[in-house]
C-alpha cells in the first residue's frame, strides 16, 4: 500500500485520458504498471459537519445541482468550490459530490506509536547478541534531539546509540560494565563511515536552501555550526483550503499551470529524517576517548586497615562477598586467554588468615600436586601493591604454598612488578569479571566462563635512539600457563590495540600514542573506503608494533596499556631515564 498502512484508502486513479476509476488489486500492489502521468487519489469530503447558512448554497457540477445534506455545510465558499472544480478536484460517487485528495498532495504520513517498520528483522551483520536495530534508535534519537545535542546511553552494548548519534551529528557518551561490549563499541565506531549531510550553516547548505525555497540567501558568513542543523528534504502539504483560497487559479488553466499555482501557495513539511547528502564526501567518527575506572581508582583498603577489622576477619573467617567469590572460583577455576589452559582446583577451602581467604590444591600436567593460597581483593576498589606484599608474606610463612592467586576487579599498575618479587612463590594476578559483582542470579544465566582471568603483562622492548628519542616495540603479552606453571610470550595477534602515555604522571593515563594491530586488520574496510584521502605512511604507523620516536618523559616514566580482542586490558609503568 502506498505510503504505509495509513494510505490504504488511496484506491482511485486519475488516468491521463481524463477518466478516473478505482484501482485494481494488481495496480494497488504495484502502481508501476499504471500508465505514465496517472494520479492516485483518495476520496474525501467537501462538506463539514454542522449547518451553516452561508455554506449551504446550491452548486452546479457537470449539469447537476448539489447541496450539502442537512446538518452539514460546504468546506469552502462558492468561489472556492469553483477553484476546486477548475482544478479537477471534484468527483461524484453515487449521488454525492466528493473531493479528490491526491497521494502527491502530502506524500508522507505521521508516525503513530505503532512502528511495524522497525520489527527486528533477520539482522545478518550483528556483532553483539543483544544488539539493537539502528532504525529503532535512530527514530528515538530523531524524535527527541537536535544536531549538536548530547546523548547518554549508560548500557551501550555494541555501541548502537553512539553509532547512530555520530551519524546524525549528535554528541554522545556511552557506558557499559562489560569490557567485551566496550571493545566491540570502540572498534565499531573506529571502523564506521557515514554519509556527509549538508550543514544548514555552510556555503553549500545555504546555496541549497536558497535553491529549494527560492528565497535570497542571508548575508552572513557560514560557520559550519552543527547546531543549526542540516538541509532537509521537504514535501508539499496541499490542502483543500490551499486550493480553494488560491487567488491564482482561474478558469481554463492547464493542469500544469494549476499545479504551479498550487505549489506557490501550498505549505511544506520538513522531513527531519531525510537530509540532503553530499555524495562526494564521507565522514568518519570524530575524536573520542575510552576511559576505564581501573586502575586509577585507588581506594585504600589494605594500607590503613584498623587492627580491629583484621581481628574480626580472623574470627569470622570470610564474609559474604568473599564466600560468593570463593564459590565461583571453585567452580570456574582460573583461565588465561587461551582455550584449554584452565587451572582447575582439586579442592578449595576457606582459610582463616589475616590476608589469605582460601587454600586450594590443583594438579599440573606432569601429575604434581600444587598448593595454592587465595587472596581476594576489595569488593569496591583497586588491589594495591601493599595487599600483594602482605598476602605473599603470609603465604610464604604458611604451609609452603607454590602459588598465590590474588583476585581483584582492578589493579594498581605496579602490582605486576610486585608480583614478580617472590621467587619460588608464583604470584598470579587474576582479574575478576565484573559480572561477579552483579549477584548470583545473573551469574546463573551467564554461566561460569571467563570469570577469573590471568592476563599477562606486555612484553616490550624500549630503545633509545642516537638522537635521544625513545622507541617502544611491543612483542606480545606474557601469559602464564596455569597447567604448567610456565610463562611464555603470546604473539601480537592477540593485541587489539596498545597505547603509550609517553609522560606518565602516576595519576591518569593520557593516550599520547595509539596503535591498532591484530591479526585480521579490523579497519581494512574503512581504509578501502577512504583510499583517496589516506596518507599511507600515517596509516601504517597506526597499524604498527613499533612506536613513533618520542622525547624521553619529563616525569621519568612512561606507561603502556595493552588491550586484547576481548577487551581485557593491562597497564604497565616503565622507568625511562
Ligand atoms: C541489551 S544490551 C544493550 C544493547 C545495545 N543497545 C546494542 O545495540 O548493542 C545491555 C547492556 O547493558 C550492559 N549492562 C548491564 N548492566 C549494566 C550496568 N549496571 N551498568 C552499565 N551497563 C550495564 C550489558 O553489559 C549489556 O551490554
Amino acid at each position: 500500500v502506498f505510503g504505509g498502512e495509513k494510505a490504504s484508502n488511496y484506491d482511485w486513479v486519475d488516468l491521463p485520458t481524463g477518466k478516473c476509476r478505482k484501482l485494481t488489486d494488481d495496480e494497488s500492489n504495484n502502481p508501476a504498471i499504471l500508465p505514465k502521468d496517472s494520479k492516485i487519489f483518495a476520496i474525501g469530503d467537501v462538506r463539514s459537519a454542522g449547518h451553516s447558512e452561508s455554506g449551504s448554497f446550491e452548486f452546479v457540477f457537470e449539469g447537476k445541482k448539489y447541496r450539502p445534506y442537512s446538518g452539514s455545510h460546504w468546506k469552502t465558499t462558492l468561489l472556492g468550490m469553483e477553484a476546486l472544480k477548475n482544478n479537477r478536484r471534484l468527483i461524484v460517487t453515487g449521488s454525492t459530490l466528493m473531493y479528490k485528495r491526491y497521494l502527491d498532495d502530502f506524500p508522507v504520513f505521521q508516525l503513530t506509536n505503532h512502528w511495524p517498520d522497525v520489527r527486528p528483522s533477520f539482522q545478518q551483520d550483528k556483532i553483539y547478541v543483544v544488539q539493537t536495530a539502528t532504525k529503532v534508535i535512530e527514530r528515538c534519537l530523531l524524535m527527541t534531539t537536535d544536531p549538536g545535542d548530547l546523548i547518554l546511553d549508560p548500557t551501550c552494548g555494541s555501541g548502537t546509540t553512539a553509532y547512530v548519534a555520530e551519524q546524525w551529528g549528535r554528541r554522545w557518551i556511552t557506558i557499559d560494565t562489560s569490557r567485551v561490549a566496550l571493545a566491540l563499541a570502540r572498534t565499531r565506531l573506529m571502523a564506521a563511515k557515514f554519509p556527509y549531510y549538508l550543514l544548514a550553516d555552510s556555503t553549500e547548505g545555504i546555496k541549497k536552501e536558497a535553491e529549494l525555497t527560492g528565497r535570497t540567501p542571508p548575508d552572513h558568513k557560514p560557520e559550519n555550526d552543527i547546531k543549526k542543523g542540516f538541509v532537509y528534504k521537504r514535501v508539499p502539504h496541499i490542502t483543500l483550503k490551499s486550493i480553494a483560497n488560491n487567488p491564482d487559479i482561474k478558469k481554463d488553466m492547464t493542469r500544469e499551470e494549476i499545479d504551479k499555482a498550487i505549489a506557490r501557495y501550498a505549505e511544506t513539511e520538513t522531513l527531519h529524517d531525510q537530509p540532503y547528502e553530499d555524495n562526494k564526501r564521507i565522514r568518519v567518527t570524530g575524536p573520542f576517548t575510552v576511559e576505564s575506572l581501573s586502575p586509577h581508582r585507588v581506594i585504600a583498603t589494605d594500607e590503613e586497615r584498623p587492627t580491629t577489622e583484621m581481628e574480626a576477619q580472623k574470627e569470622a573467617g570470610v564474609g559474604q562477598f568473599e564466600t560468593m567469590i570463593l564459590d565461583n572460583l571453585k567452580k570456574a577455576g582460573v583461565q588465561n586467554t587461551i582455550k584449554n589452559e584452565r587451572l582447575k582446583f582439586d579442592q578449595l577451602e576457606p582459610y582463616a588468615g589475616e590476608w589469605l581467604h582460601a587454600e586450594a590444591e590443583y594438579t599440573e600436567k606432569d601429575g604434581n600436586t600444587r598448593q595454592v593460597a587465595v587472596c581476594i581483593g576489595p569488593e569496591y576498589g583497586t588491589v594495591g601493591t601493599e595487599l600483594v606484599k602482605e598476602a605473599a608474606k603470609e603465604a610464604v610463612k604458611g604451609v609452603g604454598f607454590d602459588l598465590l592467586i590474588v583476585c581483584g576487579f582492578a589493579f594498581d599498575p605496579h602490582v605486576s612488578e610486585e608480583a614478580k618479587r617472590y621467587g619460588k612463590l608464583n604470584v598470579l594476578v587474576t582479574r575478576m569479571n565484573p559480572d561477579l559483582s552483579m549477584g548470583d542470579e545473573l551469574l546463573k544465566k551467564t554461566g561460569v566462563g571467563n570469570l577469573f582471568m590471568v592476563f599477562g603483562e606486555p612484553d616490550v622492548d624500549i630503545r633509545k635512539q642516537k638522537d635521544g628519542k625513545v622507541v617502544v616495540e611491543i612483542k606480545g603479552v606474557d601469559i602464564y600457563d596455569p597447567t604448567t606453571g610456565q610463562i611464555r610470550s603470546s604473539s601480537t595477534d592477540d593485541i587489539a590495540c596498545w597505547f603509550i602515555d609517553t609522560d606518565y604522571n602516576e595519576e591518569s593515563f593520557f593516550v599520547r600514542h595509539a596503535y591498532f594491530i591484530g591479526a585480521d586488520e579490523p579497519y581494512d574496510k574503512l581504509k578501502r573506503a577512504l583510499r583517496a584521502e589516506i596518507d599511507e605512511s600515517v596509516w601504517s604507523s597506526l597499524y604498527s608494533t613499533v612506536s613513533r620516536p618520542f622525547d624521553p618523559p619529563k616525569t621519568g616514566k612512561i606507561a603502556i596499556k595493552v588491550i586484547n580482542h576481548y577487551g581485557d586490558e593491562v597497564l604497565k609503568v616503565y622507568e625511562v631515564k
